[in-house]
């Protein structure tokens, strides 16, 4: 739920008295692994026995003689041929999972603290090895347990409080390293908790509230469009998906200025559906409470802006939320109604469980208009076909800007959320023309994931434009030491990861997919 402590200790890592002290090893060939004095002797005899070889993701615990270290339990986890590895960010999840293994191995003995003694290895840098591991742990370190009554015998263990490393070889570059890792799970844990709370306990209101609580924290600019705002605006893709609620809608915007003025703008935009029923259009009532999950974009954008509020880059970052549930009340919209969106195209809709793209266009139609970003991101559990197509292992990416998707592409690997370009071009956008309207809002079966993407072309204009699904990835994302089960927070790290390495980006044009017909 809320983050444990996390510092840097100068102090020698075997005098430190702890619950957990956890070194790493790495494999050398036919050699005996690499690892701290401290621990080399033993893991050379676990070697020697074939118990340990130091694989990756191999691990080796056990109880020392007090004068031996100061701790309670050793633990010493393998990186495998790590030096071998030429791929930075190979290398980069590599520790990233190596941390998610302290918190789970620190879970199975109730550890409350932890000295991690860093590696000492000469690449990739020092700082961003200090960073992964501590994303690795502070990650794996999550625990949603709000709505468990602890048991009057067991003792609730909810992970370390405290984390503290050790053995940096320069204090100053692990330090920053961890800066950023406790940046970005600030980021993650508030995306995770939103989406843990379930559609009665996290609503339009609570998304309006918790981005004015960071603008109040960091010093954005907050706005919330009303229902009253989006009438009088023309958003007729929110409104007609908030028809069958009892809770009205909101548009959830924050700011972040750059301090020079020709800073280049990023617009994010999150789908924040906080229960989606499917509307008249019902859902199956088998799984469909993990509908409470559809706003996990939303949850990706505005939780983003709290580790930009720490950082203040210097580009101009806007995130916007539509947030709404989508019901089936006595209002509600008909398969067959047509609306009219904010950027003045009529839409019919023909299944009301395609709701995501209705709100979608309505936030980035306004969006592109009135910020006029230099590119827009969207990212929204948008469809089943992504499922389909590629699992839960990869998001799903549609994009107009070869430049932009590539930017993107390469974030998402560094961060460890890797993503999947799909084409698209006019004869997906046919898929979606309408008898009575200038489109509607589903294409047929085939190529479910595209045509959705098809229908948001319509209102980014030529804006160099990035669309991620992450139906498949935002919970049940593949098995990760570092993502417990349930939301993962997904593509925060590689929102974070963007924003981080901004330079001046010449999208070039964008490809025109904006006919309508
Ligand atoms: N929120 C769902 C998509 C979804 C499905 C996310 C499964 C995660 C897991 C979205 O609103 C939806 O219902 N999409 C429909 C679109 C269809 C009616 C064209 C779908 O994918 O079935
Ligand atoms: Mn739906
Ligand atoms: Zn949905």
């Amino acid at each position: 739920m809320s983050l444990a402590q996390i510092s840097l200790t100068e102090n020698d890592v075997t005098k430190l008295d702890t619950d957990l002290a956890v070194f790493f090893a790495w494999q050398k060939k036919d050699e005996t692994p690499c690892c701290h004095e401290a621990v080399s002797s033993r893991i050379k005899a676990a070697f020697e026995l074939k118990d340990f070889l130091a694989k990756a993701e191999q691990t080796c615990l056990w109880y020392p003689e007090k004068d031996s270290l100061a701790a309670k339990r050793i633990l010493v986890i393998g990186l495998g041929e790590i030096e071998k590895e030429k791929d930075a960010d190979v290398c980069l999840e590599i520790f990233r999972q190596a941390g998610g293994l302290v918190a789970r191995e620190g879970d199975k003995v109730k550890a409350k603290n932890v000295v991690i003694s860093l590696p000492d290895l000469s690449f990739p840098g020092q700082d961003d090895i200090a960073q992964t591991i501590a994303e690795g742990v502070l990650l794996g370190n999550y625990h949603f347990d709000k709505y468990k009554t602890p048991s009057e015998k067991d003792e609730k263990h909810t992970g370390f409080s405290k984390i503290q490393f050790a053995s940096a070889r320069d204090a100053s570059l692990a330090q920053k390293g961890m800066t950023k890792a406790y940046n970005a799970a600030l980021s993650v844990y508030s995306a995770r908790n939103m989406a843990h709370e379930p559609g009665n306990k996290w609503t339009s209101l609570e998304f309006a509230d918790y981005a004015k609580g960071l603008s109040d924290k960091y010093g954005f600019t907050y706005t919330c469009l009303e229902k009253t705002d989006m009438e009088k605006l023309g958003m007729g893709g929110i409104l007609a998906v908030n028809k069958g609620s009892a809770i009205p809608p909101k548009m959830v915007i924050l700011e972040h200025k750059a301090s020079s003025s020709d800073a280049q703008t990023v617009l994010l935009v999150g789908k924040g559906l906080t229960f989606d029923s499917g509307g008249i259009s019902i859902k199956p009532a088998s799984g469909m409470e993990e509908m409470k999950y559809d706003m996990c974009g939303g949850a990706a954008v505005l939780s983003a802006m709290e580790a930009v509020g720490e950082e203040k880059p210097d580009l101009n970052v806007i995130a916007i939320a539509p947030a709404t549930d989508n019901m089936s009340g006595s209002n509600a919209t008909k398969p067959g109604d047509i609306i009219r969106h904010f950027n003045g195209i009529f839409s019919e809709v023909i299944n009301t469980d395609a709701e995501g793209r209705l709100i979608l266009a309505d936030a980035l139609a306004y969006g592109v208009k009135t910020y006029k970003p230099d590119c827009v991101v969207d990212i929204a559990t948008l469809t089943g076909a992504v499922i389909i197509g590629l699992g839960h292992h990869y998001t799903g990416l549609v994009s107009n800007n070869d430049v932009f998707s590539e930017l993107i592409t390469k974030a998402g690997k560094t961060a460890g959320e890797p993503l999947w370009r799909l084409p698209l071009n006019k004869d997906y956008v046919k898929q979606i023309s309408s008898k009575v309207a200038d489109i509607k809002n589903t294409g047929d079966r085939a190529a479910g994931t595209i045509t959705a993407a098809a229908y948001l072309a319509q209102f980014v204009g030529d804006t160099p434009w990035v669309h991620l699904d992450i139906a498949g990835t935002g919970w049940e994302f593949t098995k990760r030491t570092y993502i417990p089960e349930g939301p993962s927070g997904i593509c925060v790290r590689t929102f974070l990861t963007m924003i981080r390495n901004w330079e001046k980006v010449d999208f070039q044009s964008s490809e025109d997919f904006s006919n309508k017909k």
